[in-house]
């Protein structure tokens, strides 16, 4: 139960409820101070030299406010902003279709911008560097190529796999932004924000309670509050105290140190299965039954930033940290003991 709900948590994109709990403003983002700080500065130096931003590129694990930040930067430029993802732009003229309904300034946003197809990205490189595409109209003896102009426009691409992008498609971003996982004083801000908007009361223990386990995700820390939400109601009186929170974590099985059952099953893998390693990432995916992208993606960096794994040529490595987490005591020879 754990595990699909923490999934589920972190594959939900853009719907209608993450929508309303999503800040307009930087003003009402917590978090990311370095990154907010050049994003503005960015913003305002467009806006008083009266040009379109340069294009961004967002990175960073999922749930941690790459689409919410592309909002917020079209809204204070004061321009509009268009939509896509890497899988729907499937052709050139998907691309060409985009490009020209744009307004001089617009924000084209690039969700997934790893998908792109190699041949819609190589269009991309001229309509971001000199705001041209040449279209193929018709195919074989027939076949000529028309140029269209493009608007100067801002892309901002969002991706949760900063090493899939091709070296030249990075170059032509001139800001590359890094998100990385949240404390918890910016979670705690994000609670009571999406409180008051939710409204539902919560006491700032009770935030402190979901922030440290919420995996450094304003995503989970939003779904974990409307569990505790849905707890305090029921079973309290509607205010979300250190208790509630607790009791309603631990109704949905979340670790008190945020870990969720993949995190600990990949840990417990890399220790049971492999002594601890180094194992590669392929087998690691088998023995837990989860793709190896996912892994890469949502599961691993936050299991490397806490200090359970490293990354090495031979392969991923639990630390001393992951084996004391499982109650697991390292032996000479590999073989292994229970505290
Ligand atoms: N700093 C923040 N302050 C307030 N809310 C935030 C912040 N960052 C993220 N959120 C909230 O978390 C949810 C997920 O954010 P968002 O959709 O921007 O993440 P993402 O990085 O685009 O994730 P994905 O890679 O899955 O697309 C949204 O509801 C958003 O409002
Ligand atoms: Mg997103």
């Amino acid at each position: 139960m754990t595990e699909r709900f923490i999934t589920s948590t972190l594959n939900r994109r853009d719907s209608a409820r993450e929508a309303t709990l999503r800040p307009p403003a930087f003003s009402e983002f917590p978090g990311q101070d370095r990154v907010k700080e050049q994003l503005e500065l960015f913003v305002q130096a467009a806006k008083a030299r009266d040009e379109a931003l340069d294009h961004i590129l967002l990175s960073g694990p999922p749930g941690l406010g790459k689409t919410t930040l592309a909002y917020i930067i079209a809204n204070e430029r004061g321009t509009n902003i268009k939509s896509s993802s890497g899988p729907a732009i499937e052709k050139p003229g998907d691309l060409a279709g985009l490009l020209t309904s744009l307004e001089p300034g617009d924000v084209l946003f690039i969700d997934e911008i790893h998908r792109l197809s190699t041949t819609v990205e190589e269009y991309l490189y001229s309509a971001m560097e000199d705001f041209f595409i040449d279209i193929m109209l018709e195919q074989g003896a027939g076949a000529r190529s028309v140029r269209l102009s493009v608007p100067r426009f801002t892309l901002i691409g969002a991706t949760t796999r900063q090493g899939m992008i091709s070296a030249p498609l990075r170059a032509r971003f001139g800001l590359n932004i890094r998100l990385d996982y949240y404390d918890t004083e910016p979670l705690c801000a994000i609670l009571a924000r999406s409180a008051g908007i939710l409204g539902v009361e919560i006491e700032p223990e009770g935030a402190e309670v979901i922030a440290s386990r919420c995996r450094g995700t304003p995503r989970i820390a939003n779904n974990l509050l409307r569990r505790a939400r849905d707890y305090a109601q029921i079973r309290a009186d509607s205010v979300i105290t250190k208790k509630v929170a607790e009791d309603a974590l631990a109704m949905l099985q979340i670790d008190t140190d945020g870990l969720d059952e993949m995190d600990l099953r990949i840990l417990d893998v890399i220790i049971s299965n492999f002594r601890g390693g180094p194992v590669g990432l392929k087998n690691i995916a088998v023995s837990v039954g989860e793709e190896e992208d996912a892994i890469e993606d949502v599961y691993e960096p936050f299991l490397i930033q806490r200090g359970y794994l490293t990354r090495t040529s031979k392969g991923r490595v639990a630390t001393d940290r992951a084996w004391r987490k499982l109650g697991i005591k390292r032996t000479l020879g590999g073989t292994q003991e229970l505290f």
